[in-house]
């Protein structure tokens, strides 16, 4: 857990809550959580879900680990405890997004299950806001693919304290939404993901 470093800090409510947000766009908020390998075709289906929920009308932001490691997360590296601090802060994120009304899409490789269980227990709500999504593939699938060439460099040794390499991943025991990615087609795993929204009531289109 993070410190609370700064004193005397309050809270302030405004006029405007989450429900009359909710109620402007006509959907709840909710953070979808995508986790899984480098490679594992995360972004590729935030990317495709990001553009079916726009069409149906949902407001939705996505939330992606290469973009934000270059901007709000830039001071971070990979190292556990940075990893952590990664997550932490876009768990708050996602979590502002919610509040915001919107649909987060977070695309993050989150390795470690004690973090990802630290953002759900974030939530307002935690058992209706927070999904997780484990976009289930083999190592040998996402080397094969190595989309960004990192694999390769990471099995030369250029690359220290890779996941899946010589770092930790520690698959979802429970997650909402199991997907395979190295079997399923991107429009069933869309589909799977719209059946649990419209099943939440998330969505209701
Ligand atoms: S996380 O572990 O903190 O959740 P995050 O999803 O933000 O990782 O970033 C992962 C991306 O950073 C990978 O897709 C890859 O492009 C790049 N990357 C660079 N170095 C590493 C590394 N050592 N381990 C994993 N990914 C890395």
């Amino acid at each position: 857990m993070a410190e609370q470093k700064a004193t005397n800090v309050h809270w302030h409510e405004g006029d405007i809550t989450r429900a009359h947000r909710e109620k402007l766009l006509g959907h709840r908020g909710a953070t979808l959580w995508f986790t899984g390998l480098s490679g594992s075709g995360k972004s590729t289906v935030a990317v495709e879900l990001e553009g079916t929920l726009h069409e149906m009308g949902i407001l939705s932001y996505r939330l992606d680990g290469d973009n934000v490691r270059m901007g709000i997360n830039k001071n971070l590296g990979f190292s556990a405890e940075d990893r952590t601090e990664n997550i932490r802060r876009i768990g708050e994120v996602a979590k502002l997004f919610v509040d915001a009304g919107q649909i987060a899409l977070s695309s993050f490789i989150s390795p470690y299950r004690a973090d990802r269980d630290q953002v759900r227990q974030l939530h307002e709500d935690a058992g209706m806001d927070f999904i997780e999504i484990f976009v289930d593939c083999s190592l040998e699938a996402a080397e094969a693919r190595d989309p960004k060439g990192l694999y390769k460099k990471a099995r030369a040794g250029e690359i220290k304290n890779f996941t899946g390499i010589d770092d930790p991943y520690e698959a979802p025991a429970n997650p909402e939404i199991h997907l395979h990615s190295d079997k399923q087609s991107l429009q069933e795993e869309v589909e799977q993901i719209l059946a649990v929204l419209r099943e939440r009531g998330i969505v209701n289109k």
